[in-house]
């Protein structure tokens, strides 16, 4: 019997119930648009499979040209390289990093030659050229020098700028690195070069595969003197103001699925655009449970990201992005 007490005059399952409905009551829109390509390159003739991280390649220098052709194809417009350095080339100081004639100043004009509308993002650290393994200089004894490591990144970055790269990504973590990146740009005439600032980068487990692809896990220690604790979140809002204050253009939070608390808050409390990474560990269990059978890839991988684009991101990096946009064009 309906009486006015329990007559249901609000009923939010109307604004499901057919596919056009839904789409119009969308409020977030997974989009090409807004993904970021992370792609890893290395000095060989052949591109290699990474195995700690299947369906990911380490590109050869031309093998990454067809990739990022095909990418841009599909709507991508911004990648982010990662360079798998030669054991012989890594040091101590890493100075490999801030070699004009090295990897990834060659593949930014590369890149710049072949695809110029591709916006091309470098990584600014240490790790891959340190024969240490960390993102910063390690003193003799075990302790991350901060200083002397930034001058070291301004190097990098001005490597990066003069090849041509249009943002480059401090991912180091050390203090004040953003401001001495910015000086040393504006000083050299690279005022137009931006920074995506790696702002709340936490020292997470799920960056495993990543190092075990580029050979850079830490030789001794860990990064928890320099990366953020997981259990911190309105530290992330500390570490933003500075990066802003400092003068990045962009800032990003990192790992994404497991921080999307983490990203909410930022994205609520600053004015630039915010990214997010979805790092190596999120892709390979997302990979492993679809490649065992025990997951929907596609609609797992789409719902992985439109979480994170819900809970505030702008951009998102994610190893998945070429499935993506795919995907999204047969949509
Ligand atoms: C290095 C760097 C790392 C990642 C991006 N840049 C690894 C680390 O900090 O140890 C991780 C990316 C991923 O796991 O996909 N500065």
């Amino acid at each position: 019997m309906t009486t006015p007490d329990s007559h249901q005059a609000i009923r939010p399952r109307r604004n499901r119930k057919s596919c056009a409905i839904r789409t119009l009551c969308r409020e977030t829109r997974l989009s090409h648009e807004s993904l970021i390509y992370p792609l890893f390159v290395h000095e060989a003739p052949r591109d290699e499979e990474i195995t700690s991280m299947p369906g990911c390649k380490r590109w050869s220098p031309d093998g990454l040209l067809r990739e990022v052709a095909e990418a841009h194809s599909l709507g991508i417009g911004a990648i982010v390289l990662f360079p798998a350095i030669d054991k012989n080339l890594k040091s101590t100081n890493a100075d490999e990093c801030h070699n004009d004639d090295g990897l990834i100043p060659q593949t930014i004009r590369a890149i710049k030659n072949e695809t110029p509308d591709v916006a091309v993002i470098t990584d600014v650290a240490l790790d891959p050229y340190s024969s240490d393994g960390h993102d910063g200089l390690v003193s003799e004894n075990g302790k991350i020098l901060n200083d002397e490591t930034i001058e070291v990144l301004c190097k990098q970055a001005l490597c990066h700028a003069r090849a041509g790269a249009d943002i480059v990504a401090p991912s180091d973590m050390m203090d004040g690195r953003v401001g001495a990146i910015r000086t040393a740009l504006d000083n050299t005439g690279h005022d137009e070069t931006s920074i995506l600032s790696y702002t709340a980068k936490y020292a997470s487990a799920y960056y495993g595969p990543f190092r075990n692809a580029l050979g850079s896990t830490p030789k001794i220690g860990d990064k928890k003197t320099y990366q953020m604790d997981p259990a911190n979140a309105r530290e992330a809002l500390r570490e933003a103001s500075l990066d802003i204050d400092e003068g990045a253009d962009m800032i990003m939070v990192k790992p994404a699925g497991p921080y999307l608390d983490v990203l909410a808050l930022v994205a609520s409390n600053v004015d630039v655009p915010v990214a997010a990474y979805q790092v190596s560990g999120e892709y390979l269990m997302i990979e492993s449970a679809a490649s065992a059978g025990w997951i929907n890839r596609e609609e797992v991988i789409k719902e992985s990201l439109t979480g994170i684009h819900r809970a505030g991101a702008n951009a998102i990096l994610t190893y998945f992005a070429k499935d993506v946009a795919g995907w999204l064009h047969k949509d």
